[in-house]
């Protein structure tokens, strides 16, 4: 039988971020054992690890994390060294629309992974970690000036940040509380391959594709902070690794879009991988009603993670944006699966009625 160093849990590994960090982890440590556990929601897709499926080192668990005997057991079946735990209810709209599954998902599934881990490793904590994976949204929303460091207050105000403002206090708590080896990150927006086409790229992406409105929030003001997907896990990797117990670190691409202005620029060059006229996919940009509070400007300040553990961006945005429009093109039938059945309800739902 294969002898691993480790057994690693990667909680939502069926999802965006997840599978790509999943991907890096086999790929890089064919010593570690990596399992991953998903419960398969509507953004959780098996295809997005076609490749790596059979791989010795990799193991699915179909599960939910809110259920707590379920995760009490695994633990006790596989003897985790680490957990990445990136399971969550990610969608701002939809914590809107329906705002108590992020609480279950979100907060006490945290908890229950927080407990069966220090039940576990309670007798020796030495070379474990428990690695919560958060969001820049935590800290609230920015005016024209200044970047989220560290140490700025919490102020969510969305019931997804809300969400994971909480479960990100609770990891902390055990780590004081219960001398837990936790770390903490807090990422800017992701974009690449394998993001669910509810999130704003991949949506005006497979729009513009169908020749579909693109519906731009309140005035398209709105600022983010946009991070190539594997830039981030290769920040996960460094920090699961060579993070400080009991640290924060934040995670961003030093590279702020107005809406409006990233919509154009996307169009542009749809326009021109579709080869049609220059300004087509531009008009079908369609003001709709902004979304209920919402944040007006995200941007973060990684100066900690880049001095510290020597982490940056490796991509320029123009590359990364291109490689994603040309995955988004060249993968239709990832694209059409995804937005079969369940999806058609979600879209006329949110937009169709807006
Ligand atoms: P996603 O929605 O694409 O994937 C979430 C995954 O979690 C899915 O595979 C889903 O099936 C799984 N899941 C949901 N509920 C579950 C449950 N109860 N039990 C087990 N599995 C469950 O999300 P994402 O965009 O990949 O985000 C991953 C993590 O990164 C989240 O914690 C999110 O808050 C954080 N994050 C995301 C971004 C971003 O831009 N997408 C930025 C910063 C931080
Ligand atoms: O900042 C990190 C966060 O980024 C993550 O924690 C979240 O999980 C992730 O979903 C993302 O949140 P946003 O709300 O910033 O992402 P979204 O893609 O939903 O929206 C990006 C911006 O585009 C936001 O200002 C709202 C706007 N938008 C979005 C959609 C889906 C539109 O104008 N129209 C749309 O249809």
């Amino acid at each position: 039988m294969e002898k691993f160093v480790n057994t690693i849990l990667i909680t939502g590994g069926a999802g965006f971020i997840g599978s790509h960090v999943v991907r890096l982890f086999i790929k890089k440590y064919p010593n570690y054992k990596i399992v991953n556990l998903d419960k398969l929601t509507y953004a959780g897709n098996l295809n997005n690890l076609k490749d790596i499926e059979n791989e010795k080192n990799y193991e699915f668990v179909k599960g939910d994390i809110v259920d707590e005997s379920f995760i009490q057991s695994l633990f006790k079946k596989y003897q985790f060294d680490g957990v990445i735990h990136l399971a969550a209810e990610s969608h701002v709209d939809r914590s809107i629309t329906n705002p108590t599954e992020f609480i279950y998902t979100n907060i006490v599934g945290t908890v229950n992974l927080l407990n069966a881990a220090r039940g576990l490793w309670n007798e020796d904590m030495i070379d474990k970690r428990f690695y919560h994976i958060s969001t820049d949204e935590v800290y609230g929303s920015l005016g024209d000036e200044g970047m989220f460091v560290e140490t700025t207050p919490y102020d969510p105000r969305s019931p997804y940040s809300a969400s994971k403002a909480s479960s990100d206090h609770i990891v902390r708590a055990y780590f004081h509380t219960f001398k837990l080896p936790v770390v903490i990150s807090n990422c800017s927006n992701n974009y690449g391959s394998y993001q669910f086409p509810e999130k704003l790229l991949p949506l005006f992406i497979h729009n513009i594709k169908n020749n579909k409105p693109l519906p731009v929030y309140g005035k398209g003001e709105n600022i983010r902070d946009w991070l190539y997907v594997e830039d981030h896990a290769n920040a996960i990797d460094l920090i699961f690794h060579k993070g400080k117990e009991g640290e924060t670190y934040n995670i961003g691409g030093n590279n702020e879009w107005q809406n409006i202005k990233l919509i154009k620029k996307l169009c542009e060059l749809m326009d021109d991988k579709l080869g049609r006229e220059p300004g087509t996919s531009e008009n079908l940009v369609t003001y709709v009603k902004d979304r209920a509070g919402h944040d007006m400007r995200y941007a973060i300040d990684s100066s900690k993670i880049q001095q510290e553990l020597g982490w940056e961006p490796s991509l320029e945005f123009e590359e990364g944006l291109e490689k994603t429009v040309a995955w988004y093109l060249e993968n239709e039938d990832w694209l059409n699966n995804v937005t079969s059945g369940e999806y058609q309800k979600y879209y006329e739902q949110q937009y169709v009625k807006r």
